[in-house]
């Protein structure tokens, strides 16, 4: 199977898990990315079936509407029952490494209000040791050089994300060669600094439930 293909049966994996739950007044949290776009896709065949979404980016709640489901504020919501998002590296504990598409913050907005996090993933996500992809940071622009050297102190390796403006109208540093066998303490330690938004690290709030799409099918975990 090639990775959309894979992508695509995980997503199909996630409608299938939550298609039972939807009543007409659910809300549903959507990620960012090529996988969350194919949950997209699917979501857009129910769409009658609940009241609409809360989007994690820009160019989400673009596909959304584009389907012609409802977006919601956040702000907005009193309860959003699921979460559902890719990821760029998960570990068997589902903590995450996500951000590669720049929309980390709002992810992580949205994953800490739902109740249920289902990551989706292709089996390439899947490592022993996170931090392998670059860990991506969203900085407030005129701190860039400051969390340059805070991340050096923290034996990480900043580069900027050339060109990349958020959502959020920040920038990106992506970290190349940290130690993350501690993530909760990497997370911690990180937005921690000065001028630091939140990095991509879901450690402290990792995925409630994976589903990982393989050559031999899709495997939940746990
Ligand atoms: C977006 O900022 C990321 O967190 C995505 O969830 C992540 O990059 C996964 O993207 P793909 O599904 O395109 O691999």
């Amino acid at each position: 199977m090639t990775q959309d293909e894979l992508k695509k049966a995980v997503a199909k994996a996630a409608m299938d898990h939550i298609a039972p739950h939807l009543n007409r007044k659910s809300v549903i949290g959507v990620g960012t990315g090529s996988t969350a776009n194919f949950f997209i896709d699917f979501l857009a065949d129910y769409k009658n079936e609940f009241d609409g979404a809360v989007a994690s980016s820009e160019a989400t709640a673009e596909r959304l509407k584009g389907h012609g489901i409802p977006v919601y504020d956040l702000n907005a919501i009193d309860e959003l029952e699921y979460y559902v998002d890719g990821a760029d590296e998960t570990n068997e504990r589902l903590e995450l490494i996500k951000g590669g598409g720049a929309a980390l913050t709002r992810e992580k907005i949205v994953a800490a209000v739902a109740k249920t996090f289902i990551c989706i993933a292709d089996e390439s996500k899947k490592v022993d040791i996170l931090g392998a992809f670059p860990l991506p940071v969203e900085v407030i622009p005129m701190a860039r050089s400051h969390v340059g050297r805070e991340i050096v102190k923290l034996g990480g390796d900043p580069v900027y994300r050339d060109g990349v403006t958020t959502d959020n109208g920040n920038i990106i540093i992506d970290i190349h060669n940290m130690d993350i066998s501690r993530p909760i303490q990497v997370e911690e330690r990180i937005n921690n600094i000065v001028g630091v938004v939140t990095n991509g690290l879901f450690a402290r709030r990792p995925a409630d439930l994976l589903l990982l799409g393989t050559s031999e099918g899709v495997k939940s975990i746990p």
